[in-house]
């Protein structure tokens, strides 16, 4: 992006855009909790929904987003509010996402800089080690401090750039570096003994493993992958130029995500399945901690391989999660700026006072503060943001958005903007999907999911 003479900035072309887009698209959602969601619910089955998901539900509301961005020139809160003020409350309750999910996604960041400074400085086997390691660091308090604090100066560093210096140059750098290891990766993960019979997990959806609570996961992760429902895409598109075609853009921001997610899960789903022998201690085994506890054992297999895999590994993955954060603290500034009209150097000072706040509150919960355990005998501080956010209210904000659009402001608003300079020829589905298929699916999930978590029914 360039600053302009006026004080909002725009993307310095189309790729920059798509690649900006992207580089905050794939993230630690691609690579940390996509293969994990896909090994807990059965494989083929969950790769399955979201692929569903992504290219139908995911790539209307992108390009819904970004189109109202556009249009209205403002970033989200902004963006509602031009049609009315009434309106004010959907773009703030979908500006209070990024702010819940910034500390706990710095929290993981900070483990894994701390895996790769591992891998940089130990032995293969002391990470592999069935997960003492891991539990040790995380609920070391002062330690995974300092290592989420090391992620979250990179972060801040590159941001305090500028867009233009910071952002853009770091993602131009950094994508294509991620996609060419990542290849490498899932190529060599592949040629491991066992693993075809965890491709075929991995790769064959099993529909006896369908359940509300893998759709709405599935829903969840299809809107953090591709950062949806969350403002950040409305405000990508407000710094877009008239020219940029819209619907060609969206297509390669989803197609790109979702070729990550692709990538990492066939880089940790199949050596995952060959070290554990069956899905179902896949399944059983998964979690958040896959990629800490089992993925080093995986590795630890190797051999003379181990440590330049888990350097390169966790490289990779540092960087994906770092080109989403740096989005997600922009998105966060950008939001307390043009909300409480502060300058753009307040508004970073404010945003990085209270993720590193929040962050530090969220590692304590492994700490110091883990008697707190909102979901259940075991869970932490982590896990109750990362559901508030990916369960509950990314849904609803989408839910409200394709009603705005769908019934308030008309499609034919937004199908106006994106003719401006593309031909949109499923203008007409277009509008389908966010009057109908998805406001009805989206409520139908929320039921069913909710009906489960009460117990009403199980499947
Ligand atoms: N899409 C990112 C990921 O999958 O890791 C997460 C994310 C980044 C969400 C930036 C929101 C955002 F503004």
């Amino acid at each position: 992006m360039s600053e302009t003479t006026k004080s909002r900035a725009t993307w310095s072309g189309k790729l920059a855009f798509v690649l900006s887009a992207a580089a905050s698209a794939v993230g630690l959602g691609s690579m940390w909790r996509f293969p994990y969601l896909a090994a807990k619910y059965g494989g083929g089955m969950f790769l399955f929904m979201y692929l569903v998901f992504v290219f139908t539900i995911g790539l209307a509301l992108l390009l819904l987003e970004t189109s109202l961005g556009r249009k209205t020139g403002q970033s989200c809160i902004g963006a509602f509010k031009a049609f009315g003020k009434k309106y004010a409350f959907i773009g703030i309750f979908m500006s209070a996402v990024p702010f819940i999910i910034v500390p706990y996604y710095c929290v993981i960041g900070g483990w894994v800089t701390k895996y790769l400074f591992g891998y940089i400085v130990t032995a293969p086997e002391v990470l592999a080690d069935g997960g003492n390691y891991f539990s040790g660091f995380i609920t070391s308090g002062a330690e995974s401090i300092i290592f989420m604090l090391i992620f979250m100066v990179l972060t801040y560093f590159i941001v305090a750039l500028g867009v233009n210096k910071g952002i853009e140059k770091a993602n131009l750098i950094m994508m294509p570096a991620l996609i060419v290891m990542a290849v490498a990766v899932a190529i060599y993960a592949l040629t491991l003994p066992g693993a075809m019979d965890g491709l075929a997990y991995y790769l064959i959806p099993d529909f006896s493993k369908f359940s509300p609570e893998l759709v709405i996961s599935a829903l969840g992760q299809t809107f953090f992958t591709l950062s949806l429902a969350m403002g950040i895409m409305v405000t990508y598109g407000s710094y877009l130029q008239k020219s940029t075609k819209l619907t060609s853009s969206v297509s390669q921001i989803a197609g790109t995500t979702f070729a990550v997610s692709l990538l990492a899960g066939l880089m940790i789903v199949p050596a995952t399945f060959a070290a554990l022998g069956s899905g179902d201690a896949v399944a059983q085994n998964s979690g958040p901690s896959l990629m800490f506890i089992i993925l080093p054992q995986v590795f630890e297999n190797l051999g003379g391989a181990a440590t330049i895999i888990g350097v390169v590994f966790f490289v990779l993955v540092l960087f994906a999660a770092l080109t989403s954060s740096l989005s997600l603290v922009e998105t966060c500034t950008s939001i307390i700026s043009d909300g409480a009209g502060w300058s753009r150097k307040r508004s970073l000072v404010a945003t990085i006072v209270f993720v590193t706040i929040m962050g530090v509150v969220v590692n304590l919960g492994y700490s110091s503060l883990s008697f707190i355990q909102p979901m259940g005998e075991g869970s932490s501080i982590l896990d109750l943001l990362d559901f508030i956010s990916n369960s509950v209210m990314m849904p609803i904000a989408a839910l409200l958005t394709c009603v705005f659009v769908g019934w308030i402001i008309k499609p034919q608003t937004l199908i106006d903007e994106v003719r401006v300079s593309a031909r949109f020829r499923l203008a007409n589905v277009w509008s389908v999907v966010i009057k109908y298929i998805a406001p009805v699916v989206l409520v139908i999930i929320l039921i069913a999911y909710v009906a489960q978590a009460m117990g009403l029914f199980s499947m």
